[in-house]
């Protein structure tokens, strides 16, 4: 638990780093899981600032996206992969044919292959090395909602109406949120061989308690990751004011 958001954010940019450079000093990439939102925004501007200031390289860094909306087009302005060019990707030397994330535009038929490769091409990289989460208000990792498998893979899912509510400031209004997204899978998650759980201010407290504290169910997808020993949850003290 860290006095701010600024300073957890802070704290997680420099465990990505030193990742990073440890691998790079052992002529190995990185593979890392990222995710979008408002919570990692300020673990994606240290980044670039270590970047920019402090000569850390993306040379040797893929990623992998959890999560896209379906459909999105990429150029949307809501997409995830503007999100990702305008808060990391564009200001850092990372080869673009490194960066992976769920394709919005491709037809129904061919997602299920789609998933497939994404995971095939995560395992076959040597898995995630870590893999970075937000939460939302109803409990999802990813956008793996209420009901989700603890062992499900990379899939196409309905969005919670609470995940569309909360999404419908940045699509102009709920009706415009889709109904639909891909994800990776709470099981994908669980692979990777770290996992660092963010959350910041008050309105997150209630669902950080229920993670943390509450019974292990599908109903909160994040209490599975009780079930893991890799799993650090970091947040802010507003997050954490709930916990007892
Ligand atoms: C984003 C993602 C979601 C978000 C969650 C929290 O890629 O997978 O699980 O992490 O909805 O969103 P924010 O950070 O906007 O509160």
């Amino acid at each position: 638990v860290y006095g701010n958001q600024q300073q957890a954010s802070v704290a997680v940019a420099g465990r990505i780093a030193a990742l990073i450079r440890g691998k790079e000093a052992k002529g190995e990439k990185t593979v890392l899981g990222l995710a979008t939102g408002v919570t990692p925004i300020g673990v994606y501007a240290e980044l670039v600032r270590l970047h920019k200031e402090e000569g850390l390289s993306f040379k040797n860094v893929i990623t992998f996206n959890l999560d896209e909306y379906y459909p999105m087009q990429a150029a949307a302005a809501q997409s995830y992969v503007t999100f990702m060019n305008e808060n990391l990707f564009s200001h850092v030397d990372i080869d673009k044919s490194h960066v992976n994330i769920p394709d919005g535009t491709l037809s129904l038929d061919e997602v299920p292959a789609f998933c497939l490769e994404y995971e095939q091409k995560i395992t076959a990289l040597g898995g995630l090395d870590l893999q970075i989460l937000g939460i939302g208000r109803t409990g999802h990792i990813g956008f793996n909602e209420p009901g989700s498998a603890p062992n499900s893979g990379t899939r196409l899912v309905t969005l919670d109406d609470l995940t569309r509510n909360d999404a419908s400031r940045d699509f102009g209004g709920k009706s415009n949120v889709p109904t639909k997204a891909i994800t990776m899978g709470v099981g994908t998650i669980f692979k990777a061989r770290e996992i660092i759980l963010m959350a910041w201010s008050l309105k997150k407290a209630p669902i950080v308690k229920k993670a943390v504290e509450g019974e292990i169910s599908g109903e909160v997808p994040a209490t599975y990751l009780q079930l893991s020993d890799h799993v650090e949850f970091v947040l802010d003290e507003a997050a954490a004011s709930s916990l007892t």
